[in-house]
């Protein structure tokens, strides 16, 4: 089976990722990182694994069809079967989405359907929620919506600093998301998301 991470920042996920095949707790092939962002952290992080990087910035597109349109031609020459968006900024076309209905899953930093967006983190934090969590999910047409797959509560201490909350939740993150994806690659996962028994 074949994987295509798509990111824009950081990257922390995608070395997760990387960390959880070489352990070989996570068994498919990572063809592909799909960045939209030339000065991306998560670049060097693919070139180090190995891993081919595909950068395609909307700019150069004249339209978001042409854009995913090209997204697409490498997927399917990678013969992608799982895409996981770890991190990457931009909301898929309904057109997409459909294309690849229940093979997009999504990382985010929060027990969704609270705090979705860019800032899950901080908003729970300036809000003094007394927990967040982490939710992984399939993708559908809205922004951090979908099918639940895993979701893992973090208790937020009225010790934590804004810091201190980041790394639990990325520590939580890094393991949660491989074990997604393999309950993914066994089999485990529902369309809805529900996880079978082993
Ligand atoms: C992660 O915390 C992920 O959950 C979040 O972006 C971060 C990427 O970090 N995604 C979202 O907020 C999606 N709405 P990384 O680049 O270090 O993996």
């Amino acid at each position: 089976m074949n994987l295509a991470v798509f990111a824009s920042g950081r990257g922390s996920n995608f070395s997760a990722i990387v960390k959880a095949i070489q352990q070989g707790k996570l068994k498919i092939k990572l063809q592909l990182l799909i960045c939209d962002q030339p000065q991306a952290p998560v670049i060097r992080r693919a070139q180090r694994a190995g891993v081919r990087v595909v950068l395609v910035r909307r700019e150069d597109f004249a339209s978001r069809i042409d854009f995913e349109a090209a997204i697409i031609g490498k997927l399917k020459e990678s013969k992608i079967n799982l895409i996981a968006l770890a991190g990457f900024m931009r909301l898929l076309s309904p057109e997409f989405v459909s294309a690849y209905r229940r093979r997009i899953m999504n990382i985010h930093p929060s027990l969704l359907p609270a705090y979705k967006g860019a800032h899950a983190i901080n908003d729970a934090y300036k809000a003094r929620a007394a927990f967040t969590g982490v939710t992984v999910h399939f993708v559908d047409e809205q922004v951090d919506h979908g099918p639940l797959i895993l979701q893992r509560k973090i208790k937020i201490s009225p010790k934590d600093s804004l810091a201190s909350l980041e790394k639990k939740i990325h520590t939580l993150e890094h393991k949660l998301y491989p074990y997604a994806i393999q309950l993914y690659v066994s089999g485990r996962l529902e369309s809805q998301g529900r996880v079978k028994a082993a």
